[in-house]
This record gives C-alpha cells, structure tokens and sequence, in this order.
C-alpha cells in the first residue's frame, strides 16, 4: 500500500462544482485512487485571498466541496482529505519558497494575471492574493507527490511549483543543476519535481457556448443539478445552426459535450457523422443524447449526495476531516523535518497534537 506512488491535487472552495471540473479533473483523480496514494486538499486558505471579509461563506464552501467530491466518488477509506488550514507545514513551507521565487517571477505567473483580469482586481488585490502561487508549491511539495492532477488552467501554477522544487534541492540538498528532474529524489532531493496531468478535457466550454465553463459566469451545469435543470441548461445552448439539413460544424460547444459525456464511440461517430451531412438532424436531438449521458453521470452522485444533506452530513464531513487531518499532518511533518534538516534548521523533531 504504502509503496503507491503519491498524487495531490485540490480546489479552491468557491462554490459547488459543476461539470468543467469533472472533466477537467475530479474524473482523473476518481479513477487514479485505485492506484495512488490519494491526498486532496480543500485551499480554504487561498479562498481567503479574495474574500477575507466573508468566513461563513468560506466555511460552507468548504464543506459543500468537500461533499461534492465524496459524492463524486473520492472515496475516504482510499484518499485523504487535506484541510489546508490545519496543515501548519503548508504556511512554513510556503516562506521558505517564497525566499526562493523572485519577486517579478511570481506577478508575471500567467494564471495570476488571466484571475486578476478575471475576478476585477485591477491593482487593488491583497498581498496574500499572489501569495497563494507561493502557498500552491507548498500545499503540493508537503506531500511530495509525483503527479498533480489539474484542470488546463493550473499548468502555470504546477510549472511554478517544479522551479520551486528544482531549486531547493539545488540550494539546499546537494542536488546538481545537471540533474534531470526523475533524478532528484536518487540524489539525495527532499522533493521530486511533479508532474501536472491534465484531464481529457482541458477547458469546458459553458453552455453560453462561449466561455470557459465557470459558476461565475452563470454557464454551468453543477454536480447537484436534477435531470430536469440539465435538460433546461443543455436547451438553451446556441450553436447557431438554424435546420435539421445543414450541413453541421463538429467542432462547435455541443459536439465538445458529446464526446467528453456520451460514452459509446460508435454513438458518437454515427452523430458527427449525420450532424456533419445534414442527415436530418436537429440541435434538439443531439441535446437529448447529451442530456441523457450527463444523466447517466450524475444520478449516483446525486443519490450519494443526499445522504450527506442536513446537520448528520456535516457532523460525517467534519469527522472525516478531523480523522484524515491527522494523516496529513504526518506526512507533512515529515516533509517538513527533512526540509529543515536540509536549511540547518534543525532544532529537534516535534510533534503537533489535534482534538
Ligand atoms: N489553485 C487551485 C484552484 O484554484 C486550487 C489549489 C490550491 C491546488 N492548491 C493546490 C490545485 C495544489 C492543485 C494543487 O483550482
């Protein structure tokens, strides 16, 4: 068990989650449980860049992630929840990186100008808001993990992230500057330098059939939809084709959602097909496919969703996250040591204490 390569990956709690997000990655990080050591972190700090003013919201979001993940399928006997805020290695780990980082490096991050552009912060942002590409290498190398399953949008991010590595190996453990990055850890590194893996589809578009899918943006499809809110939403996506005898473009948003949902292949190739030809095919009955197949996807989790409603499912989150905190914390820790010991900050092991 414990010779299971590692992954972390996490979310920013910002709302429920929708269909951009399965996707993206929540689909890659189901299926990797089996042969991974799972740790899936819920950045309720980083929530605080943006929205310090608003903890009862913050603290909600948290807890509706954490639900929407076990409903689609992270399972918490495999994979371990990891509750940033409890994880004091992550903010110790994230000074002794931002040491490492220069400055301009950090604001010219792609992902943090693409969000300030994004979310309206102009010049206004806080300190903590760049810093949290800082505290991202941390809450990845704390558990010095070989791949970070992201949505196309965290690349920049996770590049960040392997520099960071790189280079406290080569400061700090012996590392030589020639080494590859498979290398690192034969060589004496405290960190591997991980990989991003990037889900099938990178970016979703909403069903604007425009942008990125994004809650935001009011074009997307959440997790907890019922079949009836999908078939709407789906309805009223535009693709701009007027009659069942057009030719069809299969390149446009629907088509995008009937590859990533519809799971029959010959399906799939029998709709591009007609859709193509103008074989008597309407937007109507492509939507109802898609429809059908997001159908298929949700109804389980919608059904282990609800057992984790009202006051007796957070009493089972918190329990799940006060447990899987103490598991964290030990990897962490241990990370956190070997880090020190490499800085000549070595001033005797310690031990945290929960509960
Ligand atoms: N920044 C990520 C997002 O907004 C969330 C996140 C925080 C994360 N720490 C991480 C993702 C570490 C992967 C690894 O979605």
């Amino acid at each position: 068990m414990s010779h299971r390569p590692r992954i972390l990956t996490g979310d920013t709690p910002s709302g429920r989650l929708h269909l951009g997000h399965w996707v993206g990655s929540l689909e890659n990080r189901v299926n990797l449980q089996a042969d991974y050591e799972c740790f899936f972190l819920l950045a309720n700090m980083h929530a605080f860049t943006t929205r310090a003013e608003q903890p009862a919201d913050i603290r909600r979001d948290t807890l509706e992630i954490a639900k929407d993940w076990l409903a689609a399928g992270i399972d918490p006997e495999r994979s371990t929840l990891v509750l940033q805020t409890e994880i004091p290695a992550i903010a110790e780990l994230s000074w002794f990186f931002a040491m490492l980082l220069p400055f301009n490096r950090v604001m010219r991050n792609p992902t943090l100008k693409t969000e300030i552009e994004l979310k309206d912060l102009g010049d206004h942002y806080s300190f903590g808001f760049p810093l949290y590409a800082v505290g991202q290498c941390a809450d990845i190398l704390a558990f010095r993990p070989e791949l970070v399953p992201v949505g196309e949008d965290q690349v920049a991010h996770i590049e960040m992230c392997r520099e960071v590595g790189r280079r406290f190996n080569w400061t700090y453990a012996g590392v030589s500057p020639q080494a590859k990055d498979e290398e690192h850890v034969a060589e004496g590194g405290v960190f591997p330098v991980p990989r991003a893996l990037v889900g099938r589809v990178g970016r979703l578009t909403g069903t604007d059939g425009k942008n990125k899918m994004s809650k935001s943006l009011g074009n997307a499809i959440f997790l907890t939809d019922t079949a009836k809110e999908v078939k709407k939403k789906m309805g009223a996506l535009y693709t701009g084709r007027q009659t069942m005898t057009e030719p069809g473009d299969v390149n446009n948003a629907l088509f995008q959602y009937v590859r990533a949902f519809v799971k029959d292949p010959a399906k799939v190739a029998e709709l591009e097909d007609r859709y193509s030809r103008g074989d008597n095919i309407g937007d109507g009955h492509v939507k109802v496919e898609v429809a059908a197949a997001i159908e298929e996807l949700l109804a389980p989790m919608r059904e282990r969703r609800a057992a984790l409603e009202g006051e007796g499912g957070d009493r089972r989150v918190l329990e799940i996250l006060r447990a899987h905190t103490v598991k964290a914390n030990a990897v962490a820790e241990e990370t956190l040591y070997a880090a020190k010991q490499a800085m000549k900050l070595d001033f005797g092991p310690r031990s945290l204490a929960f509960g």
